[in-house]
Parts: C-alpha cells; structure tokens; sequence
C-alpha cells in the first residue's frame, strides 16, 4: 500500500531537513527519507553536516584550540599552567556527545512540525506526466515502502573524494568520517589536499601534537581566496609547524597494515614540482582532494532525470529539475557545498511549492574556514575583479591596529574591502583574524543591502571591539582609517 504525501524529501541533511521543517511550517504533509546510521549502528538524521562534518569538526577544532591554548597560549597574559594534558577519548566523547545532541534535536524537530521520517533507502520508481511521482524506501530489514507525492527534493549531498586505486579503510587510510576519530594522535601525518578538509583536520591534530605534512596538487595556496588572504594565512600556517608541498603529482599509495590492528603505516609517492620524486611515510593518511555528488542508487533514469558530467542533478536557478515535480538541493546540485547554502535552498525550494517567490543571492554566500585564524569572504576577489574589467577600489586594515585584538592576544590578520570606483558598492570583503566566521556577518547583510563601504564606515561600531576592523577597512577604501 502506497503512502501519500504533499513533498517527499530525500536525505535530511543540513538541506533535506530544513526543506521538510519549511514545507510543514506551510502547511503540507512533508516525509523525509534518510537511511544515515551512527556508528552504534542507530537511524540518525542530519547527514554528513552534523554527523561527520561541519559540527564534530568545529568540536575538535574548539577542543584542540583549548589545548594549545592552555599549553603555550597564556604566557604573554602572564599565567603560567604546568602539566597540560588531553585524552583524545574525553574528546572524542566530547564531540560524539555534541553530535547525539544536535542529531536527536532535528528528530525532536520532525516530531514537533509533524515531519514523518521514513527510515532507508529512497529511490525514484515512477511518475506520472508531471504531476505524480513514486518513490520506493528500502528499510535495512523488511518490505520497502512506497511514497507517492507531487513533489520530490532531493537532498542526497555528497560523499568524499578517493583517489583511484587508494582504498579507504578510515583506520591507515582515511577520509573525512576517519580523520574525525582518530583514537590517538599520530606522530607523522600526511594530509593530500590543502582545502578547507586538509586545513582543519590538519590543525586538529597537528595542535596535539601530529607532525603534519600536506600535499597540494595547485602550484599555490588557498587559489579561491583573494591573494592577500592567501598569502597571509600560508605564512601563519607555516609558522604554527604545518608543512607544506605544493605542486605535487601523486603517485603510489603504499599501506603497511599494522598487527592485530595497531600501527601500521602508509608510504605516499609524489612528484614535486621539479618533477623530484620523493616517499613520505606516516602512521595515518588523510585524503581531502573534494567531494563529489550522491546520486547512488537513486533511480534517477526511472522518471527521466540524468545527471551531468561532473554528477550533479541539473537544475535551473531555483533549483528545479528538468522535471517540474523534482527538486534538487545541496551539495548534490551546482554552487559551493556547503550546509548553509543546501538550508537557504531547502527553504527557498519549499516556498516556491507553495507559490512563494524566494530568492537566493548566490554572490552572498559566506565562505568560512575555522583555522586559527579563522578565514571567512564573501562576493567577489580582486583577481576576480580584474579578470571582470571592474572597477574598485580597496581598502585593508589589520587586527594589529585594534585595541581589543591586541587584549585578546588575536593581533594576526586583516579585513580587506573591495568596492565599485564610481558607486562604492561593496564588492567583496575578505578577513582573515580571530573570529572571522561571525565578523563575516556584517559584511553579508551590508552586501544583500547592495550597502557602500561608505555605509559601514559611517555606522557606529562598538568600542573596543573586533568588529571595528570592519569599520576602519571601510574608510580605509577611501583612505580614511583613523587608526592608522
Ligand atoms: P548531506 O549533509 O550530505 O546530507 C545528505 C543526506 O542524504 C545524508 O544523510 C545521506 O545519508 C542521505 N541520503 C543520500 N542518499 C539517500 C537515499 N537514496 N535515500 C535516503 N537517504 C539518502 N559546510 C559548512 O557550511 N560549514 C562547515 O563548517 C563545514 N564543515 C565541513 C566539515 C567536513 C569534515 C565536511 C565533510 C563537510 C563540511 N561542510 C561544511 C560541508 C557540509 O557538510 C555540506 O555542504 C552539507 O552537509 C550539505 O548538505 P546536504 O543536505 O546537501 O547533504
Ligand atoms: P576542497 O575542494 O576544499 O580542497 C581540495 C583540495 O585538494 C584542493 O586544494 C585541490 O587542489 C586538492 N586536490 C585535488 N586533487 C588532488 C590530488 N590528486 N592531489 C593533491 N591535491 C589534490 O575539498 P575538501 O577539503 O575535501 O572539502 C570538501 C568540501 O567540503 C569543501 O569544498 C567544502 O565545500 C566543504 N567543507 C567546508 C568547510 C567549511 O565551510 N568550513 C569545512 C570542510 C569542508
């Protein structure tokens, strides 16, 4: 017997289950399929933001940044701390802990906007014209399910990247799901891929203690950050004991599995950009070279939809299939992957079923990474602006400058804003400096107001405070810093 609904949504992932939440709030009957299980082998929802992704990163993050801190952070404010210690185990649990809660928060969610969470597998079956739509749920146990709809969301998101013929086995040889658990800190650790993946896994465990070295196909640093961000954060990078080799052409991956499964090593081959071959042996691997779209077993073909040539669904600007009734949203179709650009299309995607006219500004998606320092942009580089034959003017100011970064001991870094030469539309704004991720805000608020630099250096900020940085590199754009 075939079970009716408004929408169906398939993954409840940071999209998938914003999507399902939206749709109910409007008033339809909503079903998200998920088949995710932990690692005890529970049905969990949140897909690979919260369960391997964006939170128990930034838990680990947040921990090994305390470490370090605590370790070598406190002499300059005078305070002395002996016998600094860490149990990765608390950590872990620490992090687990965090996951379970927030995971078990979207099941609460589900409950209370009257979201039926159908457990398995979902796969298209049919459809008819384009007005009804089928979809089959495989259970782990049991019969599988039909749900019959008018709408379907995809939100299946993506998986890791390997590298052909490199199994993962996320014990020597690890990508995003292992790098998040390893059970101790490895002496050596090789990291290919110097992407936000690399960085901030490798921070992690470089601040316990992990010789870290990173191997990076481009020819340079962070290529989708404006230069001086780029720059900036190589030399800081360097400086905390991170190694890097750019330019690089890997070859063999040798794993020598360790007895009774402990230890054990991996040997990476690669070319350097000379072409010099060298062998870099490791106890652990982590492989962070991308991510690609999860359309596995999704039976696309059996309603007419076909995937591009880089995997994703094709859709149009409002993330519409070819297929008016299908959906597609995240990291499974085009645009950067990540969990705040899948819940702006998981809501958009769910007013536009109603009738709704949302809209989603593409060029003020924020972009962040949680290194230390954090590195946060968004809109528009100065490469970018020059290859557009735009014209702008810039405007940088560092932390150095500002009374409360130097009293928080957070003196690295800039904020840089780029805006129109004759209209003083602002452009694009890059920060790299302590607390970044937040800071970012006001620069995505002032640029979906379409605001000038003008604008924000004339706004009163708080004093002392972070957030005048922002301020100062907008007078900055017109040569007026007052700081410096
Ligand atoms: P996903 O979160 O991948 O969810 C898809 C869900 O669909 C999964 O639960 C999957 O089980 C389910 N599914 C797939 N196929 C089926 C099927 N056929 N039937 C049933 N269920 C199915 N982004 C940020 O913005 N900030 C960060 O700090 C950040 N940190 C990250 C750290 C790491 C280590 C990683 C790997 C990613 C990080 N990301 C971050 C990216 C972010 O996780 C993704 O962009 C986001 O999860 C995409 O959301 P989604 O809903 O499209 O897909
Ligand atoms: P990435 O795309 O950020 O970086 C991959 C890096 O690997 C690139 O620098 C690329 O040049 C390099 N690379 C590719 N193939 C290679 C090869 N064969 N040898 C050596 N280097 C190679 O991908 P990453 O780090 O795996 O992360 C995946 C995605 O997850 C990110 O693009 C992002 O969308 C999301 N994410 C977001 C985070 C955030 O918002 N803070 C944190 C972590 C992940």
């Amino acid at each position: 017997m075939s079970k009716e609904f408004d929408v169906v949504v398939i993954g409840a992932g940071p999209g998938g289950y914003i999507a399902a939440i939206r749709a109910a709030q409007l008033g339809l009957k909503v079903a998200c399929v998920e088949k995710w299980k932990n690692p005890a082998g529970k049905p969990a929802l949140g897909g690979t933001c919260l369960n391997v992704g964006c939170i128990p990163s930034k838990a680990l993050l947040a921990s090994s940044e305390s470490y370090e801190h605590a370790h070598h952070g406190l002499e300059d404010h005078g305070i002395t701390v002996k016998d600094v210690k860490f149990d990765v185990s608390k950590m872990l649990a620490r992090k687990d802990a965090i996951v379970g809660k927030m995971t078990q928060g979207i099941e609460y969610l589900f409950r209370k906007n009257k979201v039926t969470w159908v457990k398995g597998h979902g796969r298209f079956i049919s459809r008819e014209g384009d007005a009804i739509v089928r979809v089959e749920v495989q259970p782990d146990e049991g019969e599988p399910e039909i749900l019959t709809t008018r709408n379907v969301i995809v939100a299946t998101g993506s998986k890791a990247r390997h590298l052909p013929n490199v199994p993962v086995d996320n014990v020597l040889v690890c990508d995003n799901e292992g790098a998040l658990a390893f059970d101790s800190v490895p002496k050596k650790l090789t990291v290919i891929g110097a992407g936000v993946i690399g960085l901030e896994l490798g921070s992690v465990w470089r601040r316990l203690g992990a010789d870290v070295t990173v191997l990076e196909m481009a020819p340079a640093f962070l290529g989708a950050c404006d230069a001086a961000v780029s720059k900036e954060a190589e030399k800081l990078f360097k400086k905390q004991g991170l190694k890097f080799e750019f330019g690089v052409k890997i070859g063999n991956v040798k794993v020598a599995p360790g007895k009774g499964g402990k230890g054990g090593s991996v040997t990476v081959q690669y070319q350097d950009a000379n072409g010099k071959e060298h062998g870099v042996e490791s106890d652990r691997l982590i492989v962070s070279i991308g991510r690609v779209p999860n359309t596995d077993g999704l039976g696309l073909e059996s309603v007419g939809l076909s995937v591009d040539e880089r995997g994703f669904i094709p859709v149009d600007d409002n993330c519409r299939s070819a297929v008016p009734s299908i959906w597609a949203i995240g990291d499974v179709v085009r645009g950067p992957m990540l969990a705040h650009k899948a819940e702006d299309e998981g809501v958009a995607v769910a007013e536009r079923i109603v009738g709704q006219k949302p809209h989603i500004d593409y060029n003020c998606i924020p972009f962040v990474i949680y290194s230390n320092p954090e590195i946060a942009w968004v809109g528009k580089t100065e490469a970018q602006l020059k290859a557009e034959g735009r014209g702008y003017k810039a405007g940088q100011f560092p932390f150095m400058a500002n009374g409360r970064a130097l009293g928080m001991a957070a003196a690295d870094g800039f904020v840089k804003v780029l805006a129109d030469d004759r209209t003083d539309e602002i452009l694009g704004v890059h920060i790299i400096g302590m607390g970044a991720s937040d800071l970012i805000a006001e620069a995505v608020v002032a640029m979906e107001f379409k605001a000038s630099s003008e604008d924000i250096a004339r706004i009163c900020h708080p004093h002392p405070s972070l957030s005048e940085v922002m301020r100062e590199a907008s007078l900055a754009v017109d040569k007026r810093a007052l700081n410096m």
